[in-house]
């Protein structure tokens, strides 16, 4: 056996440093390294040829290779074929990332019991198999019909690859799922599973087996406080596509989105809702964003703002009233104040509305923060709103930043909110006339309202 050594590694993106530094120079973030041990193994040694390779790779010239979509195995769940662009693709590594308790066994192991016609081998390193049973037994219950479950699904509790490798050449699965990266490790590396070595290598071996098999693997692993992945930012460039479950606790409804995708686009989300027996799809999203509000409250905008590549649709909230004391008030929640003074004097100077004598109040709703300029329009119109005291239609939304002149600036990745908008049952979207060049409308179901200085919309919505 190879001596032990001690490697400290960046917990953001997975660098290896034989000290310990402050500032990781791949990076560039502060105080990430943490101290790991690890027994490297000789790479002819037995254990690291083990049962990974079970296939033998040639180079082949690129025409013989058969890639046709038909290929793509349909989970039977149209949302999460929808994220996956179609169905999973054989030989893809698929993370799916979410914050506990949110759903991501729920999904998966209900996933495995309704893919037709498939083996699958789900472990868990998490539950125990009489757990893995109470909880399908449970999803049985609903419209899926226990009748109908796959009986081609075998279940197995198991922490360690080399184990797991052993159960694959016992089952011959068509697609492997591992619940959860977090719990899983592999003899190779000597640190406790979790660490970012144990994960860094165990994807590998997992994404060896995958390419090598023909067989796509999901892999569930666990987030972090700020909403990270858990692990380095290396195993969301080994996998094929990152996948995330989120949605709040307080409502029934979970969102599925891609943040990378190999095969497909990051655009499109999925939306579930959680039941007492299981997942159900949503077919109209509209059901819970747009019915939680009344058609005729002033003061409401709903803004198309993109998180990282995610696409959100906010809810944006002004109250506009006359100011009781001699200096008038402002507040933003969620907003950056000094954004809304500037939106503010656009207002006064251009629309000529005296908001200067006003008291205003803005809150994004939900209690999120944005930083995405694409609000500015949702922001502007919601004052506009609160201040004539004419509604806006729920079913309209805006993506477009302010100019200090009043004018309607592009915002980036417009087609990807006018993509989310449609896919949420919008009616409208407001943008920038300069962000539609290239765009082929034709291709959205809702109406594309072009505008390019602010008294254009201000007409639109309240004349
Ligand atoms: P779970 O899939 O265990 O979450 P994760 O694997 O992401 O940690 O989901 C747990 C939650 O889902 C739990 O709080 C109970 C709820 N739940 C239902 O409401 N209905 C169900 O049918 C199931 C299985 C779970
Ligand atoms: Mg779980």
């Amino acid at each position: 056996m190879a001596k032990a050594k001690s490697y400290f590694f960046c917990g953001e993106c997975g660098y290896q440093s034989s000290t310990w530094l402050g500032k990781c120079p791949e990076c560039g973030k502060w105080n990430t390294f943490s101290e790991e041990v690890v027994q490297a193994v000789k790479s002819g040694s037995s254990v690291a040829k083990s049962r990974v390779g079970i296939g033998v790779s040639k180079p082949k010239p690129i025409k013989e290779v058969v890639a046709s979509e038909t290929l793509r195995i349909p989970t039977g769940c149209g949302e999460f074929d929808r994220v996956l662009g179609g169905g999973i693709v054989p030989g893809s590594l698929i993370l799916l990332g979410g914050e506990p308790g949110i759903g991501k066994s729920t999904l998966l192991l209900q996933t495995a019991l309704n893919i037709p016609d498939r083996r699958i081998l789900y472990v868990s390193g998490e539950e125990s198999e009489q757990q893995i049973k109470m909880r399908a037994d449970r999803l049985g219950g609903n419209g899926n019909g226990n009748e109908n479950q796959n009986e081609d699904t075998y279940i197995v509790s198991e922490t360690v690859t080399q184990r797991i490798f052993e159960h694959i050449e016992a089952v011959k699965p068509d697609i492997l799922v591992v619940d959860s990266i977090q719990t899983i490790s592999t003899e190779n590396v000597d640190s406790s599973a979790g660490s970012i070595s144990q994960i860094r290598e165990c994807t590998t071996e997992f994404q060896r087996f995958a390419k090598e098999n023909a067989v796509p693997v999901l892999l569930v692993g666990h987030i972090t406080k700020d909403g990270n992945l858990a692990g380095p930012k290396v195993m969301e460039h080994i996998v094929d596509c990152v996948l995330q479950f989120e949605g709040d606790r307080n409502y029934g409804y979970r969102l599925l989105r891609s943040l990378k995708n190999r095969f497909g686009s990051t655009a499109e989300i999925g939306i579930f809702e959680m039941q007492g027996d299981g997942l159900r799809e949503v077919a109209n999203p509209s059901e819970f964003l747009l019915s939680q509000r009344d058609e005729n409250l002033s003061g409401c905008a709903v803004a198309a703002t993109l998180e990282g590549v995610r696409p959100m649709f906010i809810e944006v909230q002004s109250l506009v009233s006359s100011a009781v004391y001699g200096t008038p008030q402002r507040n933003a929640n969620g907003f950056d104040f000094r954004r809304l003074s500037m939106l503010l004097a656009v207002l006064e100077k251009r629309c000529g509305f005296k908001l200067g004598a006003k008291d205003v109040f803005l809150n994004i709703a939900g209690g999120i923060r944005v930083n995405d300029p694409a609000i500015d329009l949702a922001v502007v119109c919601s004052v506009l709103s609160s201040n004539v005291d004419i509604p806006i239609s729920p079913r309209y939304c805006f993506a477009a930043e302010m100019g200090l002149s009043g004018e309607v600036r592009p915002v980036s990745r417009v087609e990807h909110r006018i993509a989310e908008a449609d896919r949420l049952g919008f009616e409208k979207i407001f943008v920038s006339k300069y962000n539609m060049r290239g765009i082929n409308k034709k291709r959205f179901g809702l109406e594309i309202v072009e505008v390019s200085v602010i008294e254009e919309v201000f007409r639109a919505l309240f004349a």
